[in-house]
């Protein structure tokens, strides 16, 4: 795991949170060295990282105090990681077009470490065009963005802008630095709807578009695993680095999942799986002057509870997609289906659920329960495969260790 950490703190109201990043960070083990921008300085004083931190804070760029202590070349070699937290719409902007006027964007541009940003400014400013072009460049060049998350802003605005709480993007870090977290384990993740067909130009699916399904693909493939994603018919470009398997009906994901999962340490069902297909299928396409009455459906496996059932059991992480009483359905699904470990989420909002790129879950396993905010489906599906490393830990400490 990376020890070195360099934070970044802009200027905004979110700056008082980088405080208790500092002191969690520190906990876990990481040594940390703080860059304020003038910015930043007007929140919160110097004073204050360097009690949290125990070094003392840089902020000039053209300081020959601060150059002979350490030059800024020399700061950002010292690095294993850069984390901008808060990272303002205005350091977003110097980021993404090269412009290096301050400590902390010369320090950007002279970094060959991973760089973590976690954006914090006004809804409208994360929403507006520009922003999100350079939010987009930013990842292009390799910037890995951990939220911002939705709710009340300070401005007593509604909506996305806020940054992350520290403990959330202290457990991004943790998934992000632990590439080996998932080092040769065999996971299983199926994705994406399933389509059940009335004819040969007819079906019946469900909204599902594979974001949360491929985004654990990525986040496992990253940790290390050995990945196969069993995928529904979604227009997705395949995660690189896991082996596709491209289903379309449910009996067919059921075969991908079960043959693969035979040699699975984990299985996550992460897709939409229709309960149940019409009874037969017609060879040739319907014709709508042909009365065809009620369509007689049949019920599917449940392809999740069968996982379940097999010897040896990998651990199994299954999802819940509610539109009300999500909680009880959820802990019921847990114990009817025997799964370890279920995340559950509303479906049917306006945000988070099918089709958006954002998402947050409630995840219980027996006797436990944690909450993911809302945020984007990346983030999301990294915090939850830590909390499955650490289920498989305890499970099995030779395997995942
Ligand atoms: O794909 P996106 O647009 O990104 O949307 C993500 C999502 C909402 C689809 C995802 O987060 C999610 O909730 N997936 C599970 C949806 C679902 O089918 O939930 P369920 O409550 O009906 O099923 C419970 C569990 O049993 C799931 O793990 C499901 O994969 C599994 N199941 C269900 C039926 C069945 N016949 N076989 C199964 O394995």
């Amino acid at each position: 795991m990376n020890k070195r950490i360099l934070l970044g703190v802009c200027g905004g109201i979110a700056a008082y949170k980088a405080a208790e990043l500092v002191r969690l960070l520190r906990k876990q083990g990481f040594e940390v060295r703080v860059v304020m921008t003038a910015a930043a300085r007007q929140f919160v004083t110097p004073l204050t990282f360097q009690a949290l931190s125990g070094h003392a804070v840089h902020s000039e760029l053209l300081d020959a105090d601060q150059e002979q202590a350490m030059s800024h070349i020399h700061l950002a070699r010292w690095a294993d990681l850069l984390l901008i937290a808060p990272a303002t719409a205005d350091m977003l902007a110097k980021m993404a077009h090269g412009l290096a006027d301050d400590l902390l964007s010369t320090l950007y541009l002279a970094a060959e470490c991973p760089v973590f940003a976690a954006p914090a400014m006004n809804q409208a400013m994360w929403g507006k065009a520009v922003t999100q072009d350079n939010v987009a460049r930013l990842r292009q060049h390799g910037v890995t963005l951990i939220g911002p998350a939705a709710g009340e802003q300070a401005c007593g605005e509604q909506g996305l802008g806020r940054m992350v709480e520290p403990a959330d993007v202290c457990r991004q870090l943790q998934v992000e630095q632990r590439p080996g977290i998932l080092d040769g384990v065999n996971v299983v993740i199926s994705a994406g709807p399933t389509r059940e067909p009335l004819d040969p130009v007819r079906y019946i699916t469900n909204r599902s578009s594979g974001k949360m399904g491929y985004a654990l693909a990525e986040a496992a493939v990253s940790a290390g695993a050995n990945v196969v994603l069993v995928s529904g018919p979604v227009s997705l470009p395949p995660p690189a680095g896991a082996e596709l398997v491209q289903v379309e009906t449910t009996l067919q994901m059921y075969d991908a999942v079960i043959a693969h999962s035979r040699a699975a340490d984990i299985y996550i069902g992460a897709a939409a799986v229709a309960d149940y297909r019409p009874q037969t299928v017609a060879e040739r396409k319907i014709k709508k002057d042909r009365d065809i009455g009620n369509i007689v459906l049949t019920k599917n496996p449940d392809i999740i509870a069968e996982v379940a059932r097999l010897q040896p059991k990998p651990l199994v992480v299954g999802f819940a997609a509610e539109t009300d009483d999500l909680e009880n359905y959820a802990r019921h699904k847990l114990q009817a289906k025997n799964l370890d470990m279920i995340a559950a989420n509303w479906v049917g909002q306006a945000e988070g659920g099918f089709e958006s790129d954002r998402n947050a879950l409630q995840v219980f396993w027996p006797g436990g329960l944690q909450i993911l905010a809302m945020t984007d489906k990346h983030t999301l599906a990294a915090q939850l495969l830590n909390l499955i490393a650490e289920k498989l830990h305890e499970k099995n400490p030779v395997k995942s260790s």
